[in-house]
């Protein structure tokens, strides 16, 4: 079943020139870009997003981090999307992340690792939502998607 994640590219993406070498890695796998915007996060939007992490001693630096540059959010539909993007992506602390991996390839640092994607389907839903509105999200047919999968997969 196809299912929606939300994924950012966050300011360290923008800085150094990454949005197009992530994006078409997303695009090359056979996932729908869905939505698509450019923000600047509010203190409190992330202290929404990240509000697991508040306590953490690191929370202070990530928060100025992902607040004083634009980002890009994104949201990708496709079959297990969240299972599927988060192995794309690689494990937070890109120093540990397998090369051909987002953060592998791009990143040696679990502070600046360039993208965020939701981690667990529940969490997706939640995440999608905290970003796009309904009509920000769009619902359209690859003319290729017989060459991505087979009607039964
Ligand atoms: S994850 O990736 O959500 O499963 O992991 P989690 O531990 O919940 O996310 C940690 C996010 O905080 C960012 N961050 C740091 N993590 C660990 N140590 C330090 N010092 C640190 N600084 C920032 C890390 O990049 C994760 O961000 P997201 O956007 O969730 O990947």
């Amino acid at each position: 079943m196809a299912e929606k994640t939300l994924i950012l590219l966050k300011p360290d993406a923008i800085q150094r020139g990454l949005l197009g070498s992530i994006i078409s890695r997303f695009e090359r796998k056979g996932f729908k870009i869905v939505g698509m915007k450019m923000l600047q996060m509010s203190g409190e939007l992330a202290k929404e997003h990240y509000a697991h992490l508040l306590d953490k001693p690191f929370y202070p630096d990530l928060e100025k981090f992902v607040t004083s540059h634009p980002l890009v959010a994104m949201v990708a539909e496709g079959k297990d999307a969240v299972e599927v993007i988060r192995l794309i992506v690689g494990p937070t602390n890109a120093s540990k992340a397998p090369a051909g991996t987002i953060r592998g390839d791009f990143s040696n640092s679990t502070s600046r690792n360039v993208i965020h994607a939701s981690d667990s389907r529940e969490t997706a839903e939640k995440e999608v939502k905290r970003f796009f509105r309904d009509d920000e999200l769009f619902s359209y047919r690859f003319s290729s998607s017989y060459y991505l999968r087979a009607s039964d997969e």
